[in-house]
Protein backbone atom coordinates (compact mmCIF):
# COMPACT_ATOMS: atom_id res chain seq x y z
CA UNK A 1 0.00 0.00 0.00
CA UNK A 2 1.41 3.48 -0.98
CA UNK A 3 1.39 6.23 1.50
CA UNK A 4 0.91 9.91 1.06
CA UNK A 5 1.47 12.06 3.78
CA UNK A 6 -1.08 15.62 2.73
CA UNK A 7 -0.23 18.72 3.69
CA UNK A 8 -3.21 21.18 4.06
CA UNK A 9 -2.69 24.82 4.36
CA UNK A 10 -4.82 27.70 5.19
CA UNK A 11 -6.67 28.51 1.58
CA UNK A 12 -10.40 28.64 1.17
CA UNK A 13 -9.88 25.48 -1.13
CA UNK A 14 -9.12 23.72 1.75
CA UNK A 15 -12.62 22.30 1.86
CA UNK A 16 -11.59 20.57 -1.53
CA UNK A 17 -8.85 18.08 0.13
CA UNK A 18 -11.56 16.34 1.39
CA UNK A 19 -12.55 15.02 -2.32
CA UNK A 20 -8.38 14.72 -2.93
CA UNK A 21 -8.30 12.34 -0.04
CA UNK A 22 -11.62 10.03 -0.95
CA UNK A 23 -10.22 9.68 -4.45
CA UNK A 24 -6.84 8.86 -3.31
CA UNK A 25 -8.38 6.44 -0.99
CA UNK A 26 -10.71 4.78 -3.53
CA UNK A 27 -7.10 3.50 -5.63
CA UNK A 28 -6.41 2.02 -2.01
CA UNK A 29 -3.83 4.71 -1.12
CA UNK A 30 -3.17 5.71 2.63
CA UNK A 31 -3.17 9.51 3.44
CA UNK A 32 -2.10 10.90 6.62
CA UNK A 33 -3.30 14.44 7.29
CA UNK A 34 -1.16 17.77 8.35
CA UNK A 35 -3.47 20.36 9.05
CA UNK A 36 -2.27 24.00 9.60
CA UNK A 37 -3.41 26.17 11.97
CA UNK A 38 -4.54 28.41 9.25
CA UNK A 39 -6.13 25.33 7.61
CA UNK A 40 -7.34 24.26 10.77
CA UNK A 41 -9.78 27.48 10.73
CA UNK A 42 -11.35 26.44 7.10
CA UNK A 43 -11.59 22.33 7.75
CA UNK A 44 -11.91 20.81 10.85
CA UNK A 45 -9.38 18.25 12.13
CA UNK A 46 -12.71 15.98 12.46
CA UNK A 47 -13.60 16.10 8.94
CA UNK A 48 -10.49 15.22 7.71
CA UNK A 49 -9.76 12.45 10.27
CA UNK A 50 -13.19 11.08 9.02
CA UNK A 51 -12.37 10.96 5.64
CA UNK A 52 -8.79 9.88 5.72
CA UNK A 53 -9.13 7.47 8.26
CA UNK A 54 -6.18 8.40 9.79
CA UNK A 55 -5.54 10.87 12.66
CA UNK A 56 -4.71 14.18 11.70
CA UNK A 57 -1.67 16.01 12.59
CA UNK A 58 -1.91 19.39 13.82
CA UNK A 59 0.62 20.32 16.50
CA UNK A 60 4.44 19.45 17.23
CA UNK A 61 3.94 19.26 20.73
CA UNK A 62 0.80 17.36 21.30
CA UNK A 63 0.43 15.67 24.53
CA UNK A 64 -1.06 12.66 23.15
CA UNK A 65 1.15 12.09 20.14
CA UNK A 66 2.76 8.99 20.03
CA UNK A 67 6.33 7.95 21.16
CA UNK A 68 8.48 7.65 17.94
CA UNK A 69 9.00 11.30 16.92
CA UNK A 70 6.28 12.16 15.08
CA UNK A 71 7.46 14.85 11.84
CA UNK A 72 10.15 12.08 11.67
CA UNK A 73 8.33 8.84 11.33
CA UNK A 74 5.35 10.59 8.96
CA UNK A 75 8.65 11.84 7.01
CA UNK A 76 9.71 8.47 6.63
CA UNK A 77 6.56 6.60 5.84
CA UNK A 78 5.47 9.20 2.94
CA UNK A 79 6.20 7.51 -0.36
CA UNK A 80 5.04 11.06 -1.89
CA UNK A 81 4.71 14.10 -0.18
CA UNK A 82 1.28 16.52 -1.22
CA UNK A 83 0.50 19.91 -0.26
CA UNK A 84 -2.53 21.01 -1.05
CA UNK A 85 -4.23 23.54 -1.11
CA UNK A 86 -0.44 25.63 -0.92
CA UNK A 87 -0.55 29.10 0.38
CA UNK A 88 1.90 31.66 -0.80
CA UNK A 89 3.23 31.77 3.15
CA UNK A 90 3.63 28.16 2.92
CA UNK A 91 5.62 28.05 -0.20
CA UNK A 92 7.72 31.06 0.72
CA UNK A 93 8.11 29.40 4.58
CA UNK A 94 9.57 26.00 2.45
CA UNK A 95 11.35 28.08 -0.44
CA UNK A 96 13.51 29.68 2.47
CA UNK A 97 14.16 26.81 4.86
CA UNK A 98 11.51 27.75 7.38
CA UNK A 99 10.54 25.21 9.63
CA UNK A 100 8.19 26.29 12.59
CA UNK A 101 5.50 24.40 12.51
CA UNK A 102 4.35 20.60 11.89
CA UNK A 103 3.77 20.88 8.38
CA UNK A 104 7.20 22.61 7.20
CA UNK A 105 9.36 20.33 9.62
CA UNK A 106 7.79 17.51 8.19
CA UNK A 107 8.64 18.34 4.25
CA UNK A 108 11.94 19.04 5.33
CA UNK A 109 12.51 16.06 6.87
CA UNK A 110 11.36 14.38 4.14
CA UNK A 111 13.15 12.16 1.63
CA UNK A 112 10.09 11.36 -0.80
CA UNK A 113 9.20 13.56 -3.69
CA UNK A 114 7.26 16.50 -3.16
CA UNK A 115 3.91 17.92 -4.76
CA UNK A 116 2.76 21.18 -4.62
CA UNK A 117 -0.97 22.56 -5.62
CA UNK A 118 -0.84 26.19 -5.01
CA UNK A 119 -4.44 28.07 -4.59
CA UNK A 120 -4.24 31.85 -3.69
CA UNK A 121 -5.39 35.14 -5.00
CA UNK A 122 -4.07 36.09 -8.34
CA UNK A 123 -1.78 39.17 -7.41
CA UNK A 124 -0.17 36.67 -4.96
CA UNK A 125 0.38 33.98 -6.81
CA UNK A 126 1.97 36.22 -9.66
CA UNK A 127 3.74 38.41 -7.23
CA UNK A 128 7.28 38.77 -7.66
CA UNK A 129 7.94 37.24 -4.40
CA UNK A 130 6.20 34.14 -4.75
CA UNK A 131 7.08 33.26 -8.45
CA UNK A 132 10.70 33.28 -7.06
CA UNK A 133 9.58 30.84 -4.66
CA UNK A 134 7.70 28.45 -6.81
CA UNK A 135 11.23 28.53 -9.37
CA UNK A 136 13.82 27.63 -6.19
CA UNK A 137 11.74 25.03 -5.18
CA UNK A 138 11.22 23.40 -8.75
CA UNK A 139 15.06 23.79 -8.93
CA UNK A 140 14.68 21.77 -5.69
CA UNK A 141 12.70 19.28 -7.35
CA UNK A 142 9.55 19.53 -6.02
CA UNK A 143 6.72 19.28 -8.74
CA UNK A 144 3.63 21.76 -9.07
CA UNK A 145 0.98 21.07 -9.77
CA UNK A 146 0.03 24.57 -11.62
CA UNK A 147 -3.29 26.80 -10.36
CA UNK A 148 -6.28 27.35 -12.74
CA UNK A 149 -7.82 30.19 -14.29
CA UNK A 150 -11.49 31.31 -13.10
CA UNK A 151 -13.30 33.23 -10.91
CA UNK A 152 -11.64 33.32 -7.15
CA UNK A 153 -13.30 32.88 -3.64
CA UNK A 154 -12.17 36.27 -3.07
CA UNK A 155 -14.29 37.98 -6.08
CA UNK A 156 -11.59 38.55 -8.76
CA UNK A 157 -11.31 36.72 -12.16
CA UNK A 158 -7.30 34.93 -12.37
CA UNK A 159 -5.17 32.35 -12.09
CA UNK A 160 -4.72 31.21 -8.75
CA UNK A 161 -7.77 28.56 -8.27
CA UNK A 162 -6.41 25.13 -6.88
CA UNK A 163 -6.35 22.40 -10.04
CA UNK A 164 -9.12 20.49 -10.62
CA UNK A 165 -9.29 17.53 -8.16
CA UNK A 166 -9.24 15.00 -10.65
CA UNK A 167 -5.83 16.85 -12.19
CA UNK A 168 -4.18 16.28 -8.87
CA UNK A 169 -5.40 13.09 -8.09
CA UNK A 170 -3.85 11.59 -11.63
CA UNK A 171 -0.64 13.75 -11.07
CA UNK A 172 -0.20 11.79 -7.60
CA UNK A 173 -1.10 8.18 -8.97
CA UNK A 174 1.01 8.55 -11.72
CA UNK A 175 3.56 9.75 -9.39
CA UNK A 176 3.09 6.92 -7.16
CA UNK A 177 2.99 4.83 -10.73
CA UNK A 178 -0.65 3.23 -9.38
CA UNK A 179 -1.72 1.58 -12.54
CA UNK A 180 -5.85 1.80 -12.70
CA UNK A 181 -5.98 -0.80 -15.55
CA UNK A 182 -8.82 -2.83 -13.62
CA UNK A 183 -11.21 0.59 -13.52
CA UNK A 184 -14.88 -0.56 -14.14
CA UNK A 185 -14.07 -4.82 -13.77
CA UNK A 186 -15.37 -6.93 -11.05
CA UNK A 187 -12.62 -9.30 -9.41
CA UNK A 188 -13.72 -11.69 -7.34
CA UNK A 189 -11.51 -13.24 -5.17
CA UNK A 190 -11.11 -16.70 -2.64
CA UNK A 191 -8.76 -16.90 -0.09
CA UNK A 192 -7.65 -18.81 2.68
CA UNK A 193 -8.15 -22.23 4.38
CA UNK A 194 -11.64 -23.74 5.28
CA UNK A 195 -12.67 -25.75 8.24
CA UNK A 196 -14.85 -28.68 7.81
CA UNK A 197 -15.75 -29.20 11.37
CA UNK A 198 -15.68 -32.55 12.91
CA UNK A 199 -17.90 -32.12 16.17
CA UNK A 200 -18.56 -28.88 18.41
CA UNK A 201 -15.22 -28.54 19.48
CA UNK A 202 -12.84 -29.84 16.47
CA UNK A 203 -12.41 -30.00 12.61
CA UNK A 204 -9.81 -30.68 9.97
CA UNK A 205 -8.23 -27.47 8.08
CA UNK A 206 -4.71 -26.82 5.93
CA UNK A 207 -1.88 -24.71 6.16
CA UNK A 208 -3.17 -21.84 3.90
CA UNK A 209 -2.53 -18.26 5.43
CA UNK A 210 -4.68 -16.53 3.10
CA UNK A 211 -1.71 -13.88 2.37
CA UNK A 212 -1.60 -14.61 -1.63
CA UNK A 213 -5.42 -14.21 -1.98
CA UNK A 214 -5.59 -11.16 0.10
CA UNK A 215 -2.21 -9.60 -1.59
CA UNK A 216 -4.19 -9.62 -5.13
CA UNK A 217 -7.63 -8.76 -3.29
CA UNK A 218 -5.62 -5.29 -2.27
CA UNK A 219 -3.35 -5.17 -5.53
CA UNK A 220 -6.87 -5.75 -7.86
CA UNK A 221 -8.61 -2.43 -5.60
CA UNK A 222 -5.76 -0.46 -5.93
CA UNK A 223 -5.93 -0.84 -9.82
CA UNK A 224 -9.20 0.65 -9.82
CA UNK A 225 -10.99 -2.90 -9.82
CA UNK A 226 -14.43 -3.79 -7.93
CA UNK A 227 -13.23 -6.17 -5.67
CA UNK A 228 -15.16 -9.04 -3.65
CA UNK A 229 -13.05 -10.83 -1.36
CA UNK A 230 -14.55 -14.42 -0.20
CA UNK A 231 -12.31 -15.50 2.79
CA UNK A 232 -11.86 -18.84 5.31
CA UNK A 233 -11.07 -18.18 8.46
CA UNK A 234 -7.61 -16.04 8.62
CA UNK A 235 -6.34 -12.85 10.54
CA UNK A 236 -5.79 -10.69 8.23
CA UNK A 237 -6.95 -7.18 7.77
CA UNK A 238 -9.58 -6.66 4.92
CA UNK A 239 -7.57 -4.21 2.03
CA UNK A 240 -8.82 -1.10 1.71
CA UNK A 241 -11.80 -0.52 -0.35
CA UNK A 242 -12.28 -4.49 -1.01
CA UNK A 243 -15.77 -6.21 0.29
CA UNK A 244 -15.37 -9.45 2.25
CA UNK A 245 -17.28 -12.24 2.60
CA UNK A 246 -16.50 -14.68 4.96
CA UNK A 247 -17.22 -18.43 4.52
CA UNK A 248 -15.87 -21.57 6.80
CA UNK A 249 -16.33 -24.54 5.01
CA UNK A 250 -15.53 -25.67 1.32
CA UNK A 251 -19.35 -26.51 0.80
CA UNK A 252 -19.84 -22.21 1.49
CA UNK A 253 -17.04 -21.33 -0.23
CA UNK A 254 -18.31 -22.99 -3.30
CA UNK A 255 -22.32 -21.80 -2.67
CA UNK A 256 -20.73 -18.21 -2.56
CA UNK A 257 -18.56 -18.51 -5.78
CA UNK A 258 -21.33 -20.11 -7.78
CA UNK A 259 -23.72 -17.13 -6.33
CA UNK A 260 -21.21 -14.46 -6.94
CA UNK A 261 -19.39 -16.10 -10.17
CA UNK A 262 -21.44 -14.53 -13.01
CA UNK A 263 -21.64 -11.28 -11.84
CA UNK A 264 -17.60 -11.00 -11.81
CA UNK A 265 -15.20 -10.49 -15.00
CA UNK A 266 -12.48 -12.02 -13.20
CA UNK A 267 -12.09 -14.84 -10.90
CA UNK A 268 -8.74 -15.56 -8.93
CA UNK A 269 -9.38 -18.62 -7.02
CA UNK A 270 -6.07 -18.40 -4.29
CA UNK A 271 -8.59 -20.52 -1.76
CA UNK A 272 -7.49 -23.92 -0.21
CA UNK A 273 -10.96 -25.39 -0.24
CA UNK A 274 -11.08 -28.48 1.34
CA UNK A 275 -11.38 -31.74 -0.78
CA UNK A 276 -12.75 -33.95 1.77
CA UNK A 277 -15.57 -33.11 4.91
CA UNK A 278 -16.55 -35.03 7.87
CA UNK A 279 -19.54 -37.49 6.20
CA UNK A 280 -21.31 -36.78 9.47
CA UNK A 281 -21.12 -33.77 11.75
CA UNK A 282 -21.17 -35.50 15.56
CA UNK A 283 -23.70 -32.76 17.41
CA UNK A 284 -22.01 -33.95 20.27
CA UNK A 285 -18.41 -33.83 21.25
CA UNK A 286 -16.39 -36.79 20.62
CA UNK A 287 -15.51 -38.62 23.56
CA UNK A 288 -11.97 -40.51 23.63
CA UNK A 289 -12.28 -44.50 24.24
CA UNK A 290 -10.26 -47.28 22.48
CA UNK A 291 -6.96 -47.33 20.47
CA UNK A 292 -8.26 -46.13 17.26
CA UNK A 293 -11.03 -43.57 15.91
CA UNK A 294 -12.10 -43.82 12.17
CA UNK A 295 -13.19 -40.78 10.62
CA UNK A 296 -15.18 -41.10 7.55
CA UNK A 297 -14.93 -37.98 4.97
CA UNK A 298 -16.97 -37.63 1.67
CA UNK A 299 -15.33 -35.68 -1.19
CA UNK A 300 -16.70 -31.78 -1.51
CA UNK A 301 -17.46 -30.31 -4.72
CA UNK A 302 -14.52 -29.42 -6.91
CA UNK A 303 -15.24 -25.51 -7.16
CA UNK A 304 -13.16 -24.81 -10.09
CA UNK A 305 -15.04 -27.91 -12.26
CA UNK A 306 -18.34 -26.89 -10.93
CA UNK A 307 -18.45 -23.34 -12.21
CA UNK A 308 -16.96 -23.98 -15.44
CA UNK A 309 -19.95 -24.66 -17.41
CA UNK A 310 -21.08 -21.22 -16.10
CA UNK A 311 -18.61 -19.14 -17.77
CA UNK A 312 -19.23 -16.88 -20.38
CA UNK A 313 -16.34 -14.14 -20.91
CA UNK A 314 -14.67 -14.14 -17.75
CA UNK A 315 -11.06 -15.13 -17.14
CA UNK A 316 -10.29 -17.51 -14.27
CA UNK A 317 -7.15 -18.05 -12.97
CA UNK A 318 -6.22 -21.18 -10.48
CA UNK A 319 -3.83 -21.62 -8.34
CA UNK A 320 -1.87 -25.24 -7.66
CA UNK A 321 0.45 -25.76 -4.65
CA UNK A 322 2.38 -28.75 -4.75
CA UNK A 323 5.20 -30.52 -3.45
CA UNK A 324 6.21 -32.68 -6.30
CA UNK A 325 6.22 -32.81 -10.25
CA UNK A 326 4.90 -29.14 -9.92
CA UNK A 327 4.56 -28.53 -13.99
CA UNK A 328 2.61 -31.99 -15.06
CA UNK A 329 0.38 -31.33 -12.01
CA UNK A 330 -0.13 -27.97 -12.68
CA UNK A 331 -0.89 -28.00 -16.82
CA UNK A 332 -3.46 -31.01 -16.48
CA UNK A 333 -5.07 -29.15 -13.52
CA UNK A 334 -5.15 -26.21 -15.78
CA UNK A 335 -7.21 -28.44 -18.27
CA UNK A 336 -9.08 -30.68 -15.52
CA UNK A 337 -10.24 -27.40 -14.61
CA UNK A 338 -10.73 -25.47 -17.74
CA UNK A 339 -8.85 -22.39 -16.69
CA UNK A 340 -7.32 -19.50 -18.18
CA UNK A 341 -4.04 -19.84 -15.89
CA UNK A 342 -3.15 -21.67 -13.36
CA UNK A 343 -0.11 -20.26 -10.86
CA UNK A 344 1.99 -22.96 -9.69
CA UNK A 345 4.53 -23.26 -6.88
CA UNK A 346 6.85 -25.52 -5.05
CA UNK A 347 5.44 -25.24 -1.23
CA UNK A 348 8.50 -27.39 -0.71
CA UNK A 349 10.82 -24.43 -2.23
CA UNK A 350 12.45 -21.81 0.07
CA UNK A 351 10.62 -18.96 0.07
CA UNK A 352 7.45 -19.93 -1.59
CA UNK A 353 5.49 -22.47 1.27
CA UNK A 354 2.50 -21.34 3.32
CA UNK A 355 2.85 -18.57 5.39
CA UNK A 356 5.49 -16.82 3.95
CA UNK A 357 5.51 -13.21 2.58
CA UNK A 358 7.17 -14.33 -0.55
CA UNK A 359 6.48 -16.97 -3.42
CA UNK A 360 7.89 -17.75 -6.58
CA UNK A 361 5.38 -18.60 -9.07
CA UNK A 362 5.25 -20.43 -12.56
CA UNK A 363 2.30 -19.14 -14.46
CA UNK A 364 0.65 -21.28 -17.36
CA UNK A 365 -1.81 -19.96 -19.64
CA UNK A 366 -4.40 -22.27 -21.68
CA UNK A 367 -2.35 -20.49 -24.85
CA UNK A 368 0.48 -22.82 -23.65
CA UNK A 369 2.30 -20.31 -22.47
CA UNK A 370 4.90 -20.22 -19.59
CA UNK A 371 6.68 -17.70 -17.09
CA UNK A 372 8.63 -17.61 -14.19
CA UNK A 373 8.40 -14.97 -11.29
CA UNK A 374 11.58 -14.87 -9.55
CA UNK A 375 11.32 -14.98 -5.97
CA UNK A 376 9.31 -11.88 -5.31
CA UNK A 377 7.32 -10.22 -2.43
CA UNK A 378 3.13 -11.77 -2.48
CA UNK A 379 2.22 -8.22 -2.93
CA UNK A 380 4.59 -7.98 -6.35
CA UNK A 381 3.30 -11.94 -7.16
CA UNK A 382 -0.06 -10.37 -7.40
CA UNK A 383 0.42 -7.14 -9.49
CA UNK A 384 2.42 -9.85 -11.93
CA UNK A 385 -0.01 -11.83 -11.89
CA UNK A 386 -2.58 -9.15 -12.58
CA UNK A 387 -0.41 -7.42 -15.33
CA UNK A 388 -0.78 -10.81 -17.20
CA UNK A 389 -4.22 -11.41 -16.67
CA UNK A 390 -4.68 -7.86 -18.03
CA UNK A 391 -2.85 -8.54 -20.84
N1 LIG B 1 -9.98 -25.88 -5.88
C1 LIG B 1 -11.34 -25.89 -6.12
N2 LIG B 1 -12.14 -26.75 -5.44
C2 LIG B 1 -11.64 -27.66 -4.58
C3 LIG B 1 -10.23 -27.70 -4.38
C4 LIG B 1 -9.43 -26.81 -5.04
O1 LIG B 1 -11.80 -25.08 -6.91
N3 LIG B 1 -12.45 -28.48 -3.93
C5 LIG B 1 -9.16 -24.91 -6.60
C6 LIG B 1 -8.14 -24.18 -5.73
O2 LIG B 1 -8.67 -22.98 -5.22
C7 LIG B 1 -7.00 -23.92 -6.71
C8 LIG B 1 -7.10 -25.09 -7.68
O3 LIG B 1 -8.42 -25.61 -7.53
O4 LIG B 1 -7.20 -22.73 -7.44
C9 LIG B 1 -6.11 -26.18 -7.41
O5 LIG B 1 -6.23 -26.59 -6.06
P1 LIG B 1 -5.43 -27.85 -5.53
O6 LIG B 1 -5.79 -28.09 -4.11
O7 LIG B 1 -3.98 -27.65 -5.89
O8 LIG B 1 -6.00 -28.95 -6.50
P2 LIG B 1 -7.00 -30.13 -6.29
O9 LIG B 1 -7.90 -30.14 -7.47
O10 LIG B 1 -7.63 -30.09 -4.96
O11 LIG B 1 -6.01 -31.38 -6.45
P3 LIG B 1 -5.01 -32.05 -5.37
O12 LIG B 1 -5.48 -31.63 -4.00
O13 LIG B 1 -5.19 -33.51 -5.65
O14 LIG B 1 -3.63 -31.57 -5.71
Amino acid sequence: MKHVVMGVTGSIAAYKACDIISALRKSGVDVHVILTHAGAEIITPLTLETISGNRVVKDMFDSDRHFEVEHISLAKLADLFLVAPATANFIGKMASGIADDMLTTTVMATTAPVMIAPAMNTNMYLDAATQANIETLKQRGCEFIAPATGHLACGDEGIGKLAAVEDIVRAVLDKLNVKRDLEGKRVLVTAGPTREAIDPVRYITNRSSGKMGYAIAEAAAERGADVTLISGPVSLRTPGGVKRVDIVSSDELCDSVIERFPGCDILVMAAAPADFTPAEFSSEKIKKGGDNLTLNLRATRDILKTIAPLKSNQKVMGFAAETHNVENNAIEKLKRKKLDFIAANDVTAEGAGFGTDTNIITLYGADGSREHSGMVTKREAADWLLDRLVK
